[in-house]
């Protein structure tokens, strides 16, 4: 049946320009990780409990030290104000009123600093790694004076995932609008006369302005993709603060960032946008949890639509999870108001579901309240 989420993602093909709802929904090559992210959940079933004597449900968490009224976040995305106006500003208005983290992107299209002047509640930035040291180093330290609570590496993006549904829409950040897209911009007049009446659209944290330019080309040039181990540890030492590592799905490397330094691995393969046939994210989970411990936190990356995900995930040892399209999805159909209306449907969703599984508290979802579909009760 139709969710919220998919009704909004629905309003959101009908309301954007084809090239940006394309940009959220779409995926690499054949969009199979895509499909398999979210399917991976239909391994597990849930062990319910009955006669719990819950009355009320208790969604409150933590990550890094900062208190989360739900265990989930909305991950960081790109550009927030090439989907609709209000942008970042209307993600993080809603994090902040739902009371958990906001996550803004390097590549957001509002700057670190109006966020913090916004922001209520605790953030984090993510970063990806410039070419320029001195550009990285600058970065780092405007997030630090915003008072941004945590620093989110992405990992998993040495260079752009081969996005088919991009390529054929021509589709640039800034957008170009050539004749294609001017005449399939006549056939969205809400995104178009939103577009057309808003400031441009440039990335917010970058130095002067970044012209159009397809997103493969832009991290070509800007972004360094020989970046190792080692550096990875001298920029933990260059942000001194806690950190997560996003965009990992082996073990090895899980138990290498932690043994590195960072405090929270985030295991995601970039929502299927980067390497196709890659590891969904909620199977390699398990082993990472085994192996990581309680040296880290853990967060899961990927797939989740429904509060059953967000139970799946944290019995199979994720501490919170996060997510983007659901929210994208509600920012393109209708700027904060969808926004609010994705993360509602989530939070409500988690704390019917925690009801009905006969969990009351975060810490009572345990492994064994999911099996693999094949075990016997
Ligand atoms: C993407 C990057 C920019 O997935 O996060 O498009």
């Amino acid at each position: 049946m139709a969710s919220v989420i998919d009704i909004l993602r629905e309003r959101a093909r009908r309301r954007a320009h084809r090239m940006v709802f394309d940009y959220i929904d779409g995926g690499a090559d054949d969009e199979a990780t895509l499909l398999e992210n979210r399917s991976a959940f239909r391994e597990y079933e849930i062990a319910f409990r009955v006669l719990a004597g819950i009355e009320q449900v208790d969604t409150t968490t933590s990550l890094f030290g900062q208190p989360m009224r739900y265990p989930f976040f909305f991950s960081s995305a790109a550009g927030n104000r090439l989907f609709h106006t209000q942008g970042e500003v209307a993600v993080c208005t809603v994090a902040d009123e739902l009371g958990i983290p906001y996550s803004l992107s390097t590549l957001a299209s509002t700057s670190i600093e109006e966020i913090a002047a916004l922001n209520t509640g605790p953030k984090f930035f993510q970063l990806y790694v410039w070419k320029d040291r001195g550009l990285l180093r600058e970065m780092l330290e405007r997030a630090r004076a915003a008072k941004f609570n945590a620093m989110l590496l992405t990992v998993d993006f040495p260079v752009t995932g081969n996005r088919e549904r991009d390529l054929s829409n021509g589709f640039t950040i800034p957008p170009k609008i050539g004749l294609r897209q001017a005449l399939e911009a006549i056939r969205r007049p809400a995104w178009t006369w939103d577009y057309l009446t808003s400031p441009p659209i440039r990335y917010a944290n970058l130095s002067g302005n970044v012209s159009a330019t397809t997103l493969n080309q832009f991290v070509a040039e800007q972004l360094y993709c020989g970046f190792s181990w080692r550096e990875a540890e001298w920029l933990l030492g260059e942000w001194n603060g806690p950190s997560g590592i996003k965009g990992v799905v082996q073990a090895d490397d899980a138990v290498h960032a932690v043994a590195t330094g960072f405090d929270c691995v985030i295991v995601s393969n970039h929502g299927g946008r980067q390497l196709d046939t890659s590891v969904p994210p909620l199977r390699a989970l398990p082993t990472i949890a085994d192996r990581v411990g309680s040296d880290a936190e853990i967060v899961l990356d990927g797939g989740v639509r429904r509060g059953t995900d967000i139970l799946k995930a944290i019995a199979l040892g994720a501490r919170c999870v996060s997510f983007a399209r659901p929210y994208l999805y509600g920012l393109a159909a209708d700027g904060v108001a969808g926004v609010r209306e994705a993360a509602n449907f989530m939070a409500a969703s988690l704390e019917r579901d925690m009801m009905l599984a006969g969990v009351g508290t975060i810490g009572e979802i345990t492994r064994d309240l999911v099996r693999l579909k094949v075990q016997s009760v």
